[in-house]
């Protein structure tokens, strides 16, 4: 199957996209100094030859957490070990309530142990709690090392582990420490997205209508003409949805690395899905969430006659055939207003919105009221 080859060397970019029989599939992220590739694989099996080919040290310390590595931590540090690498693994309680600075100090502990030098790797393997907390961690240890992103989640694999924000909750606000800290390569293996959870399946579509909604109206059709085969896992469509939400991201964080203003288009949906994850003390899972926070953000959209009816209805239609969420049940509308206050997507002491205002673009505004607020948090409790 040939999907599309494009060059966007305006931006700096290059796709080399699947042909039928291609083993080289990789987008370059253009960081100056700090670019770096993504592999689009079926298999680990190349990630030991890429790392020596990029002269990486032979040291590396995989961090993973105990769901990930009961399928795939032993099965990579056997591969790393065998190819004469000097191989760890720090494997911590899986749960985003583990996503703090208590868990980063264990893995220093892990570093200093192992005797991690400035040259040496962290490698990321898991979903998205995973490469924050190790990102975090190698960009702290020493300060800076070099890490690589193996995303094992939908999630990760179209949103968290490109683009290089990396980070802990604390003291219940999500992410609120971190920094923006580049991988040196993202490495994905789309075969582990077959074994992944139903739910977190689901949840990482969240995201990926997220993309198609802020950026691109043909993919959003494409999601709509193709929700059997996704949801079937078929192979070459699920390459085609990382891929084509990793360009997606590429193109918005290139742009706009520190997200100074583009780049929080990216939190469409999450001013109030950040809160009711907190809220709902990560009962409901962060595409969930999400997927109700951006149902929460098109209805205020529509109800400002930013968004057509039309739209509006495509949006929270395409969310609920995948599955997902568009409402919460027994919530506090004032408890997930006042999450929302403690949340640092503000500006000027403002809450910051992303809003549709059609299929494929967004706009952010600081001007929804709070009766605004509290009618879309009513329509969607
Ligand atoms: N997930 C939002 C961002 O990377 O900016």
């Amino acid at each position: 199957m040939k999907y599309m080859m494009l060059l966007n060397q305006d931006n700096g970019f290059i796709e080399i996209m699947m042909q039928d029989g291609d083993t080289v599939e990789k987008i370059v992220l253009d960081f100056k100094e700090r670019s770096y590739p993504i592999y689009f694989e079926e298999d680990f099996f190349k990630l030991p030859g890429i790392l020596k080919e990029k002269n990486f040290s032979s040291k590396v310390l995989i961090i993973t957490d105990t769901n990930v590595d009961n399928h795939y931590g032993e099965q990579l540090q056997h591969l790393l070990s065998g190819q004469g690498f000097i191989c760890n693994k720090f494997v911590f309680q899986a749960g985003e309530q583990n996503k703090n600075l208590d868990t980063i100090s264990l893995i220093y502990d892990e570093c200093l142990k192992h005797r991690l030098d400035r040259k040496s790797v962290i490698i990321a393997l898991g979903g998205g709690v995973t490469g924050d907390i190790a990102g975090f961690a190698a960009s702290t240890f020493m300060r800076g090392i070099k890490f690589v992103q193996v995303p094992t989640s939908l999630l990760a694999q179209v949103d968290s582990s490109v683009g290089g924000k990396v980070g802990v909750d604390y003291q219940g606000s999500k992410n609120i420490i971190g920094s923006f800290y580049q991988p040196s390569l993202v490495y994905m293996n789309l075969k582990v997205l077959q074994t992944l959870p139903k739910r977190e399946f689901i949840s990482g579509m969240a995201e990926v209508i997220k993309h198609a909604v802020i950026y691109d109206y043909d993919f959003f059709e494409y999601l709509e003409q193709n929700i059997d085969s996704i949801l079937k896992l078929d192979t070459n469509t699920l390459k085609y949805v990382v891929w084509k939400n990793c360009i997606i991201k590429s193109q918005v964080v290139q742009q706009d690395e520190t997200e100074q203003e583009l780049r929080a288009i990216l939190n469409f949906g999450h001013t109030i899905g950040h809160a009711l994850e907190s809220v709902l003390d990560f009962s409901l899972l962060h595409g969930e969430c999400v997927s109700v926070g951006m149902a929460a953000a098109a209805f205020i959209a529509y109800s400002n006659n930013l968004l057509a009816y039309n739209d509006y209805e495509r949006i929270l239609s395409l969310l609920q055939r995948f599955g997902l969420p568009v409402k919460v049940k027994d919530i506090d509308c004032n408890k997930v207003y006042e999450e929302m206050l403690r949340d640092k997507k503000q500006e000027k002491n403002k809450l910051k919105f992303i809003l549709p205002v059609r299929i494929g673009r967004v706009i952010q505004t600081t001007e929804v009221t709070k009766e605004n607020i509290f009618s879309a948090l009513e329509h969607v409790t």
